[in-house]
């Protein structure tokens, strides 16, 4: 049998054996892309290199990726689906490119694994006017061993991968099956049914063109390969289990889940398989610095907890429980993520305070939706439950929207959407405007030092390339009222000397009180323009880009202040590695 420890170590050996470079995991909200919430696969954190920026760590890496995808969240409680899930990846950063690729997947496979080649299928582009059909692949599938009647072309839907965007890099993939000895669905029955009988389980993209704002798509100026295997699936595949909800992935979560509700056989249950999973997404998103709320990545956590919390209850956990599950991931994954044992207490905590939130009012919430539902004379038909009130159960209970509507569901009703977001709207416009007074009332305000701190860390880019060189490229970048924290490469130690000068340089920029200006442009002016903190075309056709003086000319979205005599004095209190060949600095201003 082979563990989910000993299948991340062997992948990554496997591939450092072959000259790749392990990579940590990136957290799971990327740092420099507000376009979408979270990481989603591997690639996200490296679009830059993939771009054509060089990697500091070279041209070969291999890592693990913690990742979240949202967009089957009602489907997990099935035996498949994930919110949470690791993806293991090598990439090639224009250097090896179809051949490599294959061969490396297949000898991976074959021989580490031990997957019999009788039971391997692949699937491989088949081309349309954006690419060629990619013979290439095939071929060099075929001449590994495996017959051409289990290699299957399909179009884009199946085999072209990304951007993770809107824009960016994306091309034709290969992906990998294994056969399960299952009977065949029907006649049609195949790679692409979802049947269970054929279970994609990698990924190799031929990374070679960009999607540009427009639609069209651009050679890129190298090729790189991507490639992304669910460590999940895998493991339960190596264990011959039919879900990965059977592996030691989720065995002690189970086995509290189980004790704690009284029932013998939680895998079983569709409520504990909600509640296992989402706790484990939710360890890890507080472990990463989301906190539950109600907006972008704090609404998906607080949508996980509080639905893991009602289901529950309908297994017949009435006690708190959500620390317990928390505690139960930080022992079961901090070898392989360090960062959640730093955090134990935090994510323990968090949960606590959530549930002592949500628990009470679970109850008081249940009671008002089932006298709204039993309210309805049974004949009617179309049975709906208005905006307004769900509306209510969000504001009054902290009932999620989408739990409403899955209750509703369960019930036979529908959510009137449309006037719920109506409502919604209206309670966020009153107390924006509510905000605004307080704010023109004088009172600290944390976005005010948050705005300083953008203006800052600008300055500080700037100044680490004047005096480091001009390898020095934005790598994350993170901002609070207290502090900035800014991440770039750079191969070594920044020395105190060096430190002081690139203080002081910003500290002069402050004491000239220079303009911040901002212009909107094309990215193409903003490249024209030499402006730095290009992650281009993940922003859209139109970016803004801040000039300070002379100082600086970056692409931004955030806040920034008219002038940098706002600013205060700035003062680097920390300077450290954040990754290999990363370096991290933390900074404040002080008034
Ligand atoms: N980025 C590719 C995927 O997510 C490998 O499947």
């Amino acid at each position: 049998m082979t563990t989910a420890n000993q299948l991340r170590r062997a992948y990554i050996d496997f591939f450092k054996a072959r000259d790749h470079v392990e990579i940590g995991s990136a957290p799971l909200v990327p740092e420099n892309d507000p376009t979408v919430l979270f990481t989603t696969a591997g690639m996200h954190p490296l679009v830059p290199f993939l771009l054509g920026e060089k990697h500091p760590a070279g041209s070969r890496l291999v890592n693990c990726q913690k990742c979240i995808r949202t967009g089957d969240i009602d489907e997990v409680g099935d035996t498949t689906h994930l919110t949470f899930f690791e993806m293991l990846g090598n990439w090639s950063l224009g250097d090896y490119f179809k051949e490599r690729a294959i061969l490396y997947s297949f000898e991976f496979l074959t021989s580490v694994l031990e997957i019999p080649l009788a039971r391997l299928w692949v699937s491989c582009f088949a081309g349309d006017e954006d690419a060629p059909r990619d013979q290439e692949a095939a071929a060099v599938w075929h001449s590994l061993g495996v017959p051409e009647s289990r290699i299957v072309y399909l179009g884009k839907r199946h085999n072209w991968w990304g951007p993770a965007g809107e824009t960016g890099p994306c091309g034709p993939d290969t992906e990998m099956f294994v056969e399960l000895a299952l009977p065949d669905c029907g006649p049609d029955c195949g790679l692409t049914c979802n049947c269970g009988k054929y279970v994609e389980i990698w990924n190799d993209v031929f990374m070679q063109y960009n999607k540009t704002a427009a639609g069209s798509f651009e050679p890129l100026v190298r090729k790189n390969v991507d490639t992304g295997m669910g460590l999940e699936r895998v493991t339960a595949i190596l264990q011959d289990r039919r879900s990965c909800y059977e592996t030691e992935l989720f065995a002690n979560l189970f086995a509290l889940i189980g004790e704690l509700a009284g029932i013998s056989n939680p895998i079983a249950d569709r409520g504990a398989r909600i509640v296992a999973e989402h706790m484990r997404a939710a360890a890890f998103l507080l472990c990463d610095g989301v906190r539950p709320g109600n907006v972008d990545q704090s609404y998906v956590l607080r949508r996980l907890i509080r639905r893991a919390i009602r289901e529950g209850r309908k297994i017949g956990i009435h006690e708190m429980f959500t620390p317990a599950l928390g505690e139960v991931v930080v022992a079961d994954y901090h070898q392989a993520y360090p960062e959640l044992r730093e955090q134990q207490a935090v994510i323990r905590d968090e949960l606590q305070r959530e549930e002592d939130q949500f628990a009470d009012s679970l109850e008081r919430g249940m009671r008002e939706f089932n006298k709204l539902i039993d309210k309805f004379p049974a004949h009617v038909v179309n049975k709906r439950i208005s905006g307004r009130k769900a509306f209510f159960l969000y504001e009054t209970y902290g009932f999620p929207v989408e739990l409403t509507c899955e209750l509703a569901r369960e019930r036979g009703f529908q959510v009137d959407m449309e006037s719920f977001e109506e409502a919604y709207r209206k309670h966020q416009e009153k107390s924006r405007s509510g905000a605004e007074k307080k704010f023109k009332g004088g009172l600290a305000d944390h976005s005010e030092a948050a705005t300083c701190l953008h203006t800052a860390t600008h300055l500080l880019h700037a100044a680490l390339r004047q005096v480091l060189g001009d390898h020095v490229k934005q790598a994350g970048s993170n901002i609070n009222a207290e502090r900035l924290r800014f991440d770039f490469s750079h191969p070594e130690k920044v020395g105190r000397e060096q430190l002081d000068q690139i203080e002081k340089l910003v500290n002069e920029a402050i004491e000239q009180d220079l303009p911040v200006e901002c212009r909107e442009m094309s990215v193409e002016e903003a490249r024209n323009s030499q402006a730095i903190g290009l992650f281009g075309e993940r922003y859209g056709e139109r970016v803004k880009v801040f000039r300070i003086g002379d100082r600086s000319l970056e692409i931004c979205g955030g806040p920034h202040v008219g002038r940098t005599g706002e600013l205060g004095r700035f003062k680097i209190r920390k300077e450290e590695s954040s990754s290999r060949g990363i370096r991290r600095i933390k900074a404040a201003l002080q008034s």
